[in-house]
């Protein structure tokens, strides 16, 4: 199990047991509402790839809960379910992403979320020279989103996520994987996440149009699904991602 909180270098160290394919190597933004499973999907690809995981939300959270004046100022935002402002994210994130392992595949999580945001990460990645092979956009009912943030339980020890009905720890309210008490997100009340919702259609969904025009291939996935059944998906949709690559490279 992949820990979302460890920097990015550690991450990488994960068991990569199809390493060697072109899957493993894909740079693939993944898309979606609040709730709708990200998080969940990246570390499933992240054990069975060996990708990195940049997860822009990870990220801050790290960063609020490190005491830091920045940190203060994200929890403003966070909090109420409002985007961190673009300077403030593209600095964090961009930095992030320069100081990657590039013989990695990527799953970029919850970044680029507003288009100026996309423009940005762009530019950084073209001028390393990684560009981004494919988007994977992940939906589903906006109750099914309510009902899944709602019961969604955090260790705040060493990120693994649960949920109390669909994906509960042995032990209740107790990590698995470390044995801290989990917590509930101070963002994920229904009257938050209906803002955050409210966000990702006004700001969010204009970057798939975006991505659309760039010519970049989008993949829609129906997560109103198992946890397994939407990862099966997930890695088939990675694989037309790259197909559609190499075609587009030998044609
Ligand atoms: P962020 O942490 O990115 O939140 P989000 O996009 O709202 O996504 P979530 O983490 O809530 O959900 P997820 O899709 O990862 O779902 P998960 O896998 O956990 O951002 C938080 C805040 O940070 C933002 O509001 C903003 O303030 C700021 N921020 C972040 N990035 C920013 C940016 N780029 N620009 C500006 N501000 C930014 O799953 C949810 C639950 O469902 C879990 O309990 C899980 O166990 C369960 N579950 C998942 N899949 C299934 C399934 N298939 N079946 C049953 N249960 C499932």
């Amino acid at each position: 199990m992949i820990d979302r909180m460890k920097p990015i270098a550690e991450q990488s160290q994960a068991n990569a047991s199809e390493s060697s394919t072109h899957t493993a190597g894909a740079r693939i933004i993944l898309m979606g509402p609040p709730g709708v499973g990200k998080g969940s999907v990246s570390d499933r690809l992240v054990d069975k790839f060996g990708m990195v995981h940049l997860s822009s939300g990870d990220i801050l959270r790290a960063e609020r809960s490190s005491g830091s004046e920045l940190g203060e100022t994200l929890k403003k935002y966070m909090d109420a379910g409002e985007l961190v402002p673009d300077e403030i994210v593209i600095k964090i994130i961009i930095k992030s992403i320069s100081s990657l392992d590039r013989s990695k595949g990527l799953l970029l999580d919850g970044f680029p979320r507003t288009v100026v945001q996309a423009k940005q990460l762009d530019d950084a990645l073209a001028k390393m020279g990684l560009p981004i092979h494919g988007v994977l956009l992940l939906d589903a009912p906006e109750e099914v989103l309510l009902k899944r943030i709602t019961g969604r339980r955090i260790c705040p020890k060493c990120g693994r996520v649960y949920h109390i009905e669909t994906m509960p720890p042995a032990r209740d309210n107790i990590c698995d994987s470390c044995g801290t008490e989990l917590i509930h997100r101070d963002d994920d009340t229904e009257q938050v996440v209906r803002e955050r919702i409210n966000l990702y259609h006004k700001e969010t969904e204009p970057v798939i149009e975006y991505y659309r025009k760039s010519g970049v291939k989008i993949i829609e996935v129906n997560a109103d699904a198992t946890i397994d059944e939407v990862v099966e998906r997930a890695i088939e949709g990675i694989r037309q991602v790259i197909l559609s690559e190499k075609k587009g490279k030998t044609s």
